[in-house]
């Protein structure tokens, strides 16, 4: 075995004997290890955090926002060594994990930029002559160290997008990575160890996913911020009540293609695209599709021949658009899910077919209302073509689910896109495109049971803080 890759401990690397081996999810071969933290490592992470969590917040916004912005410089300038490693450890195709690792340069200077306005406010109190003379100044304050969940789709930027504000306001944070997907984490850690910030502020700590339940618990971290299956995070939430959790789970996100809509072209190639883009390891990838009845033939078949387009195959050639799921027993479930559908009516237009971990992209149409790949989230590279006859139809299917992370709609009519902001039960409504698009400084969450909070950076500074006021007395303002 190589090089064991370092965990670190209160900003400091560190080892352990209980030794993981991280294998390529497309062949299985070795990629990398690290070592599982003992349990009193863990403890010595949270402990640094209660202890730093003062210091850490009476730290002056320049060296909050320089760290961030050191981290943000040396992600770009190692992207295409982390791009390699996000491949060799998830399995997404090279192109998807180089576009990760841009969007975790942005996260950082976003964090930075935001860090550098997080000023709080001034509110005048005179407007009632008994307080004349009084005037408050309310700022944000961290709630607390912050412990953060983070998935094994995006390994890189989904971890940044719990450090990257917790740095940004002050907050120390335990962040427990993936343990399929440790090591793009870790290659974080290596570049925060290098910025001063103060010992204790930030720990990564890969444990297995069973002993979680103890740092949820660990009244110490008072902010709990997970990404990941709804199961768990409902569990995370149901045994904290009394913590700040913060959940980003699940979807079976939708697009409706409207009557107006005349550019199935692009339609089909941006559905074709972002329900297959990481073997359609995404909670926003495309998954049901709701086209008016004027389209509905002639979108199917454009539909079906870009899917078919998708190239297939080793993540690591620059030409794949869908690699492997993150395993063989992920893809197993997509295929009986999918030929759940089959045996109850539904049709299959294209796909339909698993070697080892990867599953090819597959079309379904007129799945039951009650199969699992319309009312799960599939989480692989499937999606599920309906007819609608109006705009309206379309909008109350994208409704009709437990879920509500983000949807799409294609349309040119204004009234149309208002119409979907306003009655969509989601998180984000997103015109003219799929639901599958995030900018990072964007707020991202969901309705239902896609989660309660949002992230983003200047969404998730404020999750991560509360008011504090203080009245001045006396002034003559
Ligand atoms: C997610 O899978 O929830 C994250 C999607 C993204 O960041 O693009």
């Amino acid at each position: 075995m190589g090089i064991v890759t370092p965990f670190y401990i209160a900003g400091r690397p560190a080892a352990s004997d209980d030794v993981v081996e991280i294998r390529h999810p497309y062949d299985g071969r070795p990629v990398g290890s690290t070592a599982n933290a003992t349990p009193e490592q863990v403890e010595e992470a949270v402990a640094a955090a209660a202890a730093v969590a003062p210091v850490a917040a009476a730290l002056p916004a320049s060296t909050r926002a320089a760290a961030l912005d050191h981290v943000s410089a040396r992600l770009k300038e190692r992207a295409e060594e982390i791009a390699k490693l996000i491949t060799a450890e998830n399995g997404k195709p090279l192109k998807w994990s180089r576009a990760e690792v841009g969007r975790a340069v942005s996260t950082f200077r976003w964090a930075a930029e935001e860090a550098r306005r997080f000023s709080g406010a001034v509110q005048r109190l005179d407007t009632d002559p008994i307080a004349t003379g009084r005037l408050a100044l309310v700022k944000r304050v961290p709630r607390g160290p912050v412990l953060g969940i983070s998935p094994f789709n995006f390994p890189l930027n989904l971890v940044a997008h719990k450090v990257a504000p917790a740095l940004a306001v002050g907050a120390p944070i335990v962040l427990k990575p993936a343990p399929a997907t440790p090591l793009s984490a870790l290659v974080l850690g290596e570049i925060l160890a290098e910025t001063d910030l103060p010992e204790g502020m930030w720990s990564i700590v890969p444990i297995p996913n069973d002993r979680a339940a103890a740092l949820v618990a660990d009244p110490r971290l008072p902010v709990v911020s997970f990404t990941g299956s709804g199961p768990v995070g409902w569990q995370i939430r149901d045994a904290v009540p009394r913590k700040h959790v913060t959940l980003e789970l699940g979807g079976n996100a939708a697009v409706v293609v409207c009557e107006d809509w005349d550019d199935l072209d692009w339609a089909a190639s941006r559905i074709a695209t972002f329900s297959n883009y990481q073997a359609g390891q995404s909670c926003i990838a495309v998954q049901r599709v709701y086209v008016h009845e004027r389209h509905y033939d002639t979108l199917a078949d454009k539909l079906v021949a870009a899917v078919e387009g998708q190239r297939t195959g080793d993540p690591s050639d620059e030409a794949t658009d869908v690699g492997p799921l993150i395993s063989a027993a992920a893809a197993e479930r997509v295929e009986a899910w999918v030929a759940e559908a089959v045996s109850a009516g539904a049709k299959l237009l294209t796909g339909g077919t698993r070697e080892g971990a990867s599953y090819a992209p597959t079309v379904l149409a007129a799945a039951p209302a009650e199969a699992k790949v319309v009312t799960e989230e599939v989480f692989g590279p499937v999606l599920v073509l309906e007819r609608i006859p109006s705009d309206e139809a379309g909008f109350a299917a994208v409704n009709d689910s437990q879920y509500g992370l983000q949807a799409g709609v294609f349309t040119r009519r204004l009234d149309r896109a208002f119409e979907a902001h306003r009655v969509l039960d989601v998180g984000g409504v997103i015109v003219g495109d799929v639901p599958s698009y995030r900018a990072d400084q964007m707020p991202y969450g969901g309705a239902k049971a896609s989660g309660v909070g949002r992230e983003g950076l200047a969404s998730a500074m404020a999750d991560y803080t509360e008011e504090r006021v203080m009245v001045l007395t006396g002034l003559q303002l």
